[in-house]
């Protein structure tokens, strides 16, 4: 047994190289993996709770809230809208914190005209600054949701329903149907709605707790793959042992497309303040800045310096995009030395340990009011921070790509890494062979146990 170990540890010494080719193929498999499960956040979920408050003469009013428990993901300007079908004739007499984005036909009716006759009603959130008799508690944010590691305080959002023609007792009344949820783009995919235990609130003095009459959850998920969406973030490498950065790969977001001119944004372009739309709204259709990359987002890890316990990254977020302000951005990065971060500046920072055994994984967002918004490509479109690790004996070294991170997300989607044999070496880098098999070891059982993670 210890001879075959040491047989594996040689061959580990003598194809070095090759060994550091497939730790990378096989993180590169669990990229395609993740698409339709995430495993660095295995349970995140968004939960639509529907409590009926109280019966109506033809319904219910109900308080909707919608929970984004998902660690990093979140919902950003111009925020989410929820749609569902009603399951009999069903009909919305008036809505507060939120309002349905049609009316649709209510010919029908007389006197007293609903909010709502659709049988698909589409439910948009209130912009904060709603007056205060449209509104209720938690309400009105735009459609923005927080991610849950961020601030679960501002995480959820609720709105109220009168539902009319409806079911006025817990046999009669039937659940929604066919929940979509979007962000405002695809991508959440959710469940039918499961009638659960009434909610209980407890009142502002916690001397008494009431509860709902009845309750049901809608889950609803988000896969990459189902959004479909074109990579909207690249990974640039550089370090202070070699002068090569290696930039984004070229195309990684897109190619430039020089037979349709306007397709980026040329910054020295003479007349670019008429180019770019000054709407002062983020727009979800990106315009970029002309790069070879085309990506609208672009992390830039930089190893810069070397002492004798510790070493230092310093890490920049460049937004290229004219169409969006990123506010309350987020990045998780995956390196096996996050275990030992010992300082981080003008970042927020949590590690993420969804195999407690493996803590290599860290989210980082920006301070309030000081760094949380990165601003549109052309107004300080950037944001920097610098990690302070201590090095492990064991595992440290610069050689063979090690410092550079395994995998970076920016806002819950996967960057696009540039291809590893690449990476700046360090000078003779090939003939010194300084890099601990264990280290190889340990990272290539790391990245098993997250292949075994979508099993
Ligand atoms: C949704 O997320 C919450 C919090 O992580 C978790 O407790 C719950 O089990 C999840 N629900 C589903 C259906 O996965
Ligand atoms: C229903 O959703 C609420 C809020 O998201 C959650 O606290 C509760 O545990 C859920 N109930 C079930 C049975 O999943
Ligand atoms: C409906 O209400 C009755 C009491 O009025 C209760 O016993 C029953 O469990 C409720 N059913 C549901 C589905 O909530
Ligand atoms: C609604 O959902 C059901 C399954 O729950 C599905 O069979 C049906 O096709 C859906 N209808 C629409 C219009 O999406
Ligand atoms: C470039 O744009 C032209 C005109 O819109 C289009 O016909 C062509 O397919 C595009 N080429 C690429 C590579 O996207
Ligand atoms: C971004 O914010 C700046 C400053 O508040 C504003 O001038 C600009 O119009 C905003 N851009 C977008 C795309 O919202
Ligand atoms: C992971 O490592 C960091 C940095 O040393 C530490 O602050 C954090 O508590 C660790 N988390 C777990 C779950 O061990
Ligand atoms: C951090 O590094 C020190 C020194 O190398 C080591 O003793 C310690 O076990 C490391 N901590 C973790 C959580 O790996
Ligand atoms: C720097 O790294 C590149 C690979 O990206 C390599 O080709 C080059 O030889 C390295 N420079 C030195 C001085 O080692």
């Amino acid at each position: 047994m210890a001879n075959l170990f040491l047989f594996i540890a040689r061959s580990f010494f003598n194809l070095s190289s090759f060994s550091f080719l497939l730790l990378f193929l096989l993180s590169f498999s669990s990229f395609t993996a993740t698409e339709a499960y995430d495993p660095l956040d295995p349970n995140g979920n968004i939960t639509i709770k529907w409590d009926i408050m109280s019966w109506t003469a033809d319904g219910y009013v109900a308080v909707v809230t919608i929970f984004n428990f998902q660690q990093y993901r979140h919902i950003q300007a111009p925020g989410w809208t929820l749609g569902w079908k009603w399951s009999k004739k069903e009909v919305i007499w008036s809505m507060m914190g939120g309002q349905t984005t049609e009316q649709g036909d209510c010919s029908r009716f007389k006197g007293n005209i609903p909010h709502c006759c659709k049988k698909d009603p589409t439910v948009v959130d209130l912009l904060p600054g709603t007056p205060y008799n449209q509104q209720i508690a938690n309400c009105c944010k735009g459609g923005v949701l927080n991610s849950w590691v961020q601030d679960p305080a501002t995480a959820g959002s609720s709105f109220q329903v009168s539902v009319g023609q409806a079911g006025t007792t817990n046999k009669t009344v039937r659940v929604p149907k066919n929940f979509t949820l979007k962000a405002p783009g695809p991508g959440y995919t959710c469940g039918p709605a499961k009638i659960v235990k009434p909610s209980r609130f407890v009142t502002a003095d916690k001397r008494r707790v009431t509860q709902a009459l009845m309750t049901w959850n809608v889950t609803c998920t988000y896969s990459q793959f189902l959004a479909q969406k074109t990579p909207t973030c690249c990974v640039s490498l550089s370090s202070f042992y070699n002068e090569t950065i290696v930039p984004c790969p070229q195309c990684a977001c897109g190619c430039q497309n020089t037979s349709q001119p306007g397709s980026c944004v040329d910054p020295k372009a003479p007349h670019i303040a008429s180019v770019v739309p000054s709407t002062g709204k983020n727009n979800y259709a990106p315009l970029v800045q002309c790069t070879s990359h085309m990506c609208p987002v672009r992390v830039h890890w930089h190893v810069k310096q070397n002492y004798k316990e510790y070493w230092r990254v310093k890490v920049t977020i460049t937004n290229f995009n004219y169409n969006m302000n990123y506010t309350q951005w987020n990045l998780v990065v995956q390196h096996p030395n996050f275990d030992n971060l010992t300082q981080i500046f003008s970042f927020n920072y949590k590690s993420l340990t969804p195999y407690t055994a493996i803590n290599d994984t860290a989210m980082l967002w920006g301070v309030k009011f000081y760094n949380d918004l990165l601003s549109q490509a052309g107004q300080l479109g950037n944001v920097q921070s610098e990690l302070l690790f201590r090095k492990d004996r064991a595992t440290f070294t610069f050689e063979k790509g090690w410092a550079f991170p395994r995998r970076i997300y920016f806002n819950g989607d996967n960057c696009v890494m540039p291809p590893p044999d690449t990476y700046p070496w360090l000078p003779n880098g090939s003939s010194h062979q300084l890099i601990s098999t264990l280290s190889l070891l340990t990272t290539l059982l790391a990245a098993m146990a997250f292949l075994l993670g979508y099993a």
